[in-house]
């Protein structure tokens, strides 16, 4: 380890120590964790609200069960490195500033976080801290969405759902700048936005049915399930494909079968400092760029927590950890 610099005994991270609503988070005091090896410890400014957080506090995340309780929360971070594990000084070094999506064996919303080299980037040009860990988890997931489940490529079709929301309103970006015609669902209050973003069309999925206005699409990228998810099989191209971050109902799953319309199984987003960086670069080139809708202290995560779950959040949810 390298960059030694007076660390505080103790730091504040997210614990949630039970299932349940906002009320059971707590702001627990823990010791800083060490990073070893090709880790770097990184000093985090900024710390994003996900899905998946809410999903974990109520006990409705099948990767975290009771017995793996007390866990810190947070799965993308933004910060500084404050110290870097043996193997990692070569591409790293104290003061860099980088954002990350980290693994489910640690929580992100800490002061301090140990960050596989493997899994964070240089941040791009341009972000500040909470825009920046805004981006991770998002942006990763809609680019493995679109890419490495979907096949996306330039000159296709694709229809989004959900893509005023945190996973939406990057895939749209990514989806335009990679050469892709975007048709977009959102609800009525967002539709400017998501044409700000560059959707070709958007949908008010409120006010009318998207199969009478979106025609033939190579790729559907379901960010909401129930009907809305079986409904999209009927405007994918036979051969074409229904990627959904939600888990499949069975009716979609038997409608794409009958259709001819390819539809992969259970997946999560993985950490990939890869995709990451082509994500980064997009940024700095001006072709994507993350929107925050509110930001919350680190202490005042069950706030952020209710507003998360009210939804009709434009972009991403924040917490400022310092
Ligand atoms: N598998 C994975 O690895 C993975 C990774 C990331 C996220 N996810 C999941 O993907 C989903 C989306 O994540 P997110 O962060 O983008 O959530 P989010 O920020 O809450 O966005 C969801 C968006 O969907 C919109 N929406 C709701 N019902 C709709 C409908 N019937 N048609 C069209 N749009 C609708 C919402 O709009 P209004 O609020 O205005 O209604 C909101 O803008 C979550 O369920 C999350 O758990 C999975």
């Amino acid at each position: 380890m390298t960059d030694a610099s007076p660390l505080p005994a103790q730091q504040r991270a997210v614990l949630l120590p039970r299932f349940g609503g906002p009320e059971v988070l707590e702001i627990a005091r823990r010791p800083w964790p060490q990073p070893v090896d090709d880790e770097v410890l990184v000093r985090v400014s900024a710390a994003s609200v996900n899905p998946v957080d809410l999903n974990t506090r109520r006990g409705a995340f099948p990767m975290v069960t009771a017995e793996m309780l007390p866990i810190v929360l947070g799965r993308d971070l933004a910060g500084t490195i404050e110290l870097v594990g043996t193997r990692a000084h070569d591409m790293l070094s104290h003061g860099d500033r980088v954002f990350a999506h980290i693994g489910f064996d640690r929580g992100a919303q800490a002061e301090y976080v140990v960050v596989k080299a493997v899994e964070l980037v240089a941040m791009p040009n341009g972000l500040n801290f909470v825009e920046a860990a805004a981006v991770p988890l998002a942006a990763i997931t809609a680019w493995q969405g679109l890419f490495d489940q979907g096949g996306l490529t330039a000159g296709q079709r694709v229809l989004i759902h959900g893509a005023a929301g945190g996973v939406g309103h990057l895939a749209v970006q990514i989806a335009k700048a990679r050469g892709a015609t975007v048709l977009a669902t959102a609800s009525a209050g967002d539709l400017a936005f998501v044409r700000g973003l560059g959707a070709d069309v958007a949908i008010d999925y409120k006010g009318q049915p998207f199969e009478e206005l979106v025609g033939e699409v190579d790729l559907v990228l379901g960010l909401v399930g129930g009907d809305t998810q079986t409904r999209s099989v009927a405007v994918v191209k036979p051969g074409g494909m229904l990627v959904s971050t939600v888990d499949l109902s069975d009716e979609t799953t038997a409608a794409a079968k009958t259709r001819g319309v390819r539809v992969p199984g259970r997946w999560h987003a993985e950490p990939n400092a890869a995709q990451l960086g082509e994500i980064a670069d997009l940024i700095s080139a001006g072709k994507i760029r993350p929107v925050v809708a509110e930001t919350f202290p680190l202490d005042q995560v069950k706030a952020a927590h209710e507003r998360q779950g009210r939804g009709q959040v434009r972009g991403k949810i924040v917490l400022t950890v310092d």
